[in-house]
């Protein structure tokens, strides 16, 4: 999500002035640190939630002190586990089953006590995961859940996933796109279709889409928010138009991937034709040492 921090989700924190802030899915910290810093200019405090967090959390936590928790657990298990927030951002595992019941976690939470429902920031909002789920951890969703899946890429011209190349494929995504209960954006529209708590749903396309929930009641009590947002609220043109620039974006990634591919391909042919040329001329140093040899005996018995 850390591409939208300058332009979206650090001018919409600095107006919001969160006392307590949640990230899903932190990976190589490149939102975490971004997010850990903003906490401690503003005396403000980060929980950050990752099974498998790809930095080093001891020595990150070190740094931030004070300002920084983590929580090494699935968003389901840890999130209850957080007593305050006021702004979540959900970047973790992309599937409906998790989006859709980490909204559900912060909804029971805001209708049952304190806090009020956070704002919201969703990442991969866009293709290629607004329709189809992601598994990081296939066997930790319901199976009734779970769609058919396998580790093969996709391309957005197709529901069905590639045989070979495509986009991610060496992730566990769903077989099919587009079916119900099935991908980010699905699972933030079917949440919406069914909480009782006044929400705004805002989706910026391109870089995967960012989708961003913000209480109503946040709106009307914070004028400078609600003012700096509506320039986020696209004119329907405006949108088709950043589409189409994700949808270059997106197939001139695949064209590098194939490019890409086609290269390794290539590499591979020319090595072992490499090593057939070595043997080649090895035999034919071992035949010329040979007839050397030949030759100097028979010139010495001459
Ligand atoms: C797309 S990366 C996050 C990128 C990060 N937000 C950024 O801006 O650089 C997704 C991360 O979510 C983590 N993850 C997977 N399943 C999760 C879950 N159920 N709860 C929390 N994090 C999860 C993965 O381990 C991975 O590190």
């Amino acid at each position: 999500m850390y591409p939208f921090w300058d332009v979206i989700v650090e001018p919409t924190l600095r107006r919001l002035r969160p006392r307590v802030i949640v990230e899903v899915g932190s990976e190589a910290a490149n939102s975490t640190v971004r997010l850990a810093q903003f906490c401690r200019a503003q005396g403000a405090l980060l929980h950050s939630i990752d099974p498998a967090p790809k930095f080093d959390v001891a020595s990150f936590s070190r740094e931030y002190e004070g300002y920084f928790q983590f929580h090494q657990a699935k968003s389901l298990e840890a999130l209850p586990c957080i007593p305050t927030y006021d702004a979540v951002l959900i970047d973790g595992d992309h599937n409906w089953y998790t989006v859709f019941h980490e909204l559900k976690l912060l909804e029971d939470r805001a209708l049952k006590q304190s806090p009020a429902f956070p704002l919201v920031f969703l990442h991969d909002v866009g293709w290629p995961y607004a329709r189809r789920d992601l598994y990081y951890d296939p066997t930790s969703i319901p199976a009734e859940f779970r769609q058919p899946y396998a580790r093969k890429g996709m391309h957005p011209d197709q529901s069905r996933l590639l045989d070979a190349g495509g986009m991610n494929p060496n992730l566990c995504n769903a077989l099919e796109e587009g079916t119900p209960r099935n991908g980010v954006l699905t699972a933030v529209e079917d949440f919406l279709a069914q909480t009782s708590i006044p929400l705004d749903f805002l989706l910026i396309p391109g870089l995967n889409g960012l989708g961003i929930l913000i209480p109503r009641a946040v709106l009307e009590q914070n004028a400078t928010l609600a003012e700096y947002l509506a320039q986020w609220r696209l004119p329907k043109d405006v949108a088709a138009y950043l589409e189409r620039l994700e949808d270059f974006r997106i197939r001139n990634i695949l064209r590098l991937l194939d490019t890409r591919s086609a290269l390794v391909r290539e590499q591979a042919r020319l090595g072992a034709r490499i090593r057939e040329l070595e043997n080649v001329v090895q035999q034919m140093t071992g035949k010329l040492h040979a007839a050397q040899a030949e030759l100097d005996r028979l010139k010495a018995s001459s």
